[in-house]
């Protein structure tokens, strides 16, 4: 079987699931690309028809052992008919936990035939220069090994010779979940306001519209998803955390989780 097009679906506030995903689809090599990008936008459903020579690749960020809920739901919102996915998941370098079997479930539910899937490193979202936790991550290395994920999902594809197959891909997690998903805790980034120059780039990078800006920059706490992306996008280092609870789990992470893990692939022959 020939792969005429790929999409790409994701929900990625700091960026690191989707250069995943775009590291895949290059090993894939094919030029017809869609890409869907949640991470902006919760609004109204879209029913995308595949024709079967169309692979999906969704992927997302793992948020406390599980996909966050605002990925979840955008993902849940598309309607698609059956073609083969390749599920993904981006994690900080501590674990990934129930989060891929999770997404494994979901494309079912959403009438897609997991056939292969990856555990990826990317910068901990917590991270900060003076913390860092998976630092730069997916470097070259992981995209490397993004790409060599491409070319065998390729050819696995091409082994294949109809869509219409019964895989049982074997993704590790528990089942029931025991991972209990984001953490609990009331606290947003705060302003550095003789740094803030109210240039709005937060505004933009909020994937839940938390942050607003009029004279000043002022944020809904309670929306906030702690993704991180409006601390990790601010051009003058003015978005910043100074919640006691998130800077010891900052300096936890980077005390206990700092020791490279690699990419875990399944479904693929090495
Ligand atoms: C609220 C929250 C919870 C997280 N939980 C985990 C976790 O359980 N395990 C882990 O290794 N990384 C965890 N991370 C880190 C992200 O999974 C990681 O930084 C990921 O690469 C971010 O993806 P993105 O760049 O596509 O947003 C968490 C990040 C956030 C914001
Ligand atoms: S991105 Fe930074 S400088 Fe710009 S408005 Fe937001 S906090 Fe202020
Ligand atoms: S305000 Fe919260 S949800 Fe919005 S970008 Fe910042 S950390 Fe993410």
């Amino acid at each position: 079987m020939e792969i005429k097009k790929v999409r790409l679906i994701y929900f990625s506030p700091t960026g690191t699931t989707q250069r995943v995903l775009e590291g895949i689809a290059e090993g894939i090599n094919i030029e017809n690309i869609e890409r869907h990008n949640l991470t902006y936008t919760d609004g109204d459903p879209q029913k995308i028809s595949l024709t079967s020579d169309e692979l999906v690749i969704i992927g997302s960020p793992v948020y406390g052992g599980r996909l966050p809920f605002d990925a979840i739901n955008r993902f849940k919102r598309m309607k698609f008919n059956k073609a083969l996915a390749i599920i993904t998941v981006a994690y900080g370098n501590r674990e990934f936990e129930d989060a891929l079997l999770e997404l494994k479930h979901l494309v079912i539910e959403l009438g897609l035939v997991p056939i292969a899937g990856g555990a990826f490193i990317g910068e901990h979202s917590f991270a900060t220069r003076d913390i860092p936790i998976a630092n730069g991550r997916p470097d070259n290395k992981d995209i490397q090994t993004a790409k060599d994920f491409g070319a065998k999902i390729k050819d696995k594809i091409m082994a294949l010779r109809s869509p219409d197959v019964q895989i049982d891909l074997e993704i590790p997690g528990r089942f029931p979940y025991e991972a209990n998903g984001a953490i609990s805790l009331s606290a947003s980034p705060v302003i550095k306001e003789d740094k803030c120059i109210v240039c709005g780039t937060c505004a933009g990078v909020c994937p839940i519209s938390a942050i607003s800006i009029n004279e000043e920059v002022s944020t809904e706490t309670e929306l906030c998803i702690r993704c991180c992306a409006c601390i990790k996008n601010c051009p003058e280092e003015a978005r910043v955390w100074e919640d006691s609870m998130m800077k010891k789990i900052a300096v936890w992470l980077n005390e206990n989780c700092s020791a490279r893990k690699e990419p875990l692939i399944f479904g693929i022959n090495s």
